[in-house]
């Protein structure tokens, strides 16, 4: 039995508090508001997903809780504590999983405990994350050989060998076909659930958000303000044809200002 146990016995997982959030850029010396005063907590082993329109700043928060930028105004704080850069124990999974193209898929998943010096201390992780992931027997092979949804579990394994305590995913299956897409749902829940970090996804499938998230935020158009925070108390696996779900689906629809005709 493989486990995302702590090498430290401690609990899994972070509070990440978003408080009073509002980001600007600056687009040709034009302040552009992208957050607008947004707050929420997404509890320590919590699965949030955020939804919202294209452009809507839902990336923009990510890289705020990342530690990526500073928010122009208020505080994002992990279990109490400002967040003011990045750290290896909050993790970030892109649409596009980035791979180096010459090394290996093993060689790729260390790429993370290397940065940081752990590679002798830590190398069996790294067998133990490519078999948590079913990817163990193409640990020699490169990215060009492996099909899509092989290189994001490549990407998410990456991002596992840190054990993090916050994953944070930005439509990390948004590329793959619809099958591939589905089962890989089913793997990353699997794998939230076993390890118990907190999650926060970004995606744009208010289907995917429905059968992932224990609750489900739901932004306006830009600047991004929270129009509805949905618990989805929900035992997994769910099923898309839930009545229960249906109903969010339509109520999630409404609020992004579509129809549920089709
Ligand atoms: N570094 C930057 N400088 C200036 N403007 C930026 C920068 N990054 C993002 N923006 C702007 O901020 C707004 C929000 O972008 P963001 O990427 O957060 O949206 P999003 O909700 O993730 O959209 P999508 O769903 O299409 O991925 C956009 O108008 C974008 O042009
Ligand atoms: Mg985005």
């Amino acid at each position: 039995m493989v486990s995302l146990a702590h090498d430290i016995a401690r609990e899994p997982g972070v509070e990440i508090s978003v408080h009073e959030v509002s980001h600007r850029f600056d687009l040709e010396g034009a302040p552009l508001p992208v957050l607008d005063r947004v707050s929420f907590t997404a509890r320590r082993g919590e699965f949030v997903a955020l939804l919202g329109p294209s452009g809507c700043g839902k990336s923009t928060l990510l890289r705020l809780v990342a530690g990526l930028e500073p928010p122009t105004e208020g505080v994002v704080a992990a279990d109490g504590a400002r967040i003011d850069g990045p750290d290896p124990s909050r993790v970030v999974v892109f649409q596009d999983p980035t791979l180096f193209p010459w090394r290996n898929v093993r060689d790729n998943v260390a790429l993370g405990l290397e940065a940081q010096g752990l590679l002798k201390q830590r190398g069996a992780r790294i067998d133990e994350t490519l078999r948590l992931v079913g990817l163990e027997n193409f640990a020699k092979a490169l990215p060009h050989q492996l099909s899509g949804g092989m290189a994001q579990r490549v990407a998410l394994a990456r991002a596992l060998v840190n054990d993090p305590d916050l994953l944070i995913l930005d439509e990390p299956l948004g590329k793959l076909d619809s099958l591939t897409r589905l089962s890989m749902q089913g793997e990353i829940v699997n794998l939230w659930r076993r390890a118990g970090f907190t999650a926060l996804l970004v995606t744009h499938d208010i289907e995917e958000a429905l059968l992932m998230a224990t609750r489900v935020i739901v932004f306006s158009e830009r600047p991004a303000s929270i129009k509805a925070d949905i618990a989805i108390d929900k035992p997994y696996p769910r099923h898309r044809d839930d009545p229960d779900l249906v109903e969010r689906r339509r109520e999630i629809l409404g609020l992004l200002g579509l129809d549920a005709s089709w």
